[in-house]
């Protein structure tokens, strides 16, 4: 599989996604369509997190007009992470929530359909496959190490429909910055310089600090 193969399964695995949530909002499934929402909320973080560290600073500069496709791209994440930092201030029975993943929807759809329609062909364009398969490894290997730091659950499936919004920060980042410090106070380590660079350790201190 090469980078562009992957991105477009990833997008694909998304799409499913949403006629599922769409399916379980037509039958008024509201339990199910939060679960299906915390997914799609999860895969988008870690799709945009690859495509933002790995894919798109790699072919920015292959092109110019791959340049202004790229940066078009990262403006839409931001609007797509708009969406879902505000919906996670609300309850799955308040109304904007449905219009809010309604709009999340539509502007990924389109995110992705110009990513495949436009950006994609200028890249395969521009390069060649041994590159497109280098890329494909660096991209699975973020992906691994973004996945790796989802296993604490996002608060839309911490919540039942029915309670109230938890008014603190959100995202499983926090949690595990709680988890370090509670680790910390517990067992009052001088230093983290023990962990050996490159380790799973050394990784996620990385990322929870950063
Ligand atoms: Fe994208
Ligand atoms: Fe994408």
């Amino acid at each position: 599989m090469d980078a562009v193969a992957l991105l477009i399964a990833d997008h694909n695995r998304v799409r499913g996604l949403f006629a599922r949530y769409e399916e379980a909002h037509d039958n008024e499934n509201v339990d199910e369509a939060a679960k299906l929402v915390a997914k799609i909320v999860e895969d988008l973080d870690v799709h945009t997190t690859i495509e933002e560290e790995v894919f798109y600073p790699a072919i920015h500069e292959l092109k110019e007009d791959i340049a202004e496709s790229v940066d078009e791209g990262v403006e839409e994440h931001h609007v797509a992470k708009i969406l879902i930092k505000e919906l996670d201030s609300l309850s799955p029975t308040d109304g904007s929530w449905t219009a809010k993943v309604t709009v999340l929807i539509e502007s990924v759809e389109h995110h992705v359909d110009e990513e495949e329609e436009q950006l994609i062909p200028h890249v395969r364009g521009a390069s060649n496959a041994a590159w497109l398969k280098v890329l494909a490894g660096k991209l699975e290997a973020k992906q691994k190490r973004s996945s790796a730091l989802r296993f604490l659950p996002t608060r839309s499936i911490w919540r039942s429909p029915n309670s109230r919004p938890w008014p603190g920060p959100s995202r499983s980042r926090v949690g595990l910055q709680w988890i370090k410090n509670s680790w910390q106070r517990r067992f009052r380590p001088r230093s983290w310089g023990h962990l050996r660079s490159g380790s799973v350790g050394s990784v996620l201190l990385r990322e929870l600090t950063r």
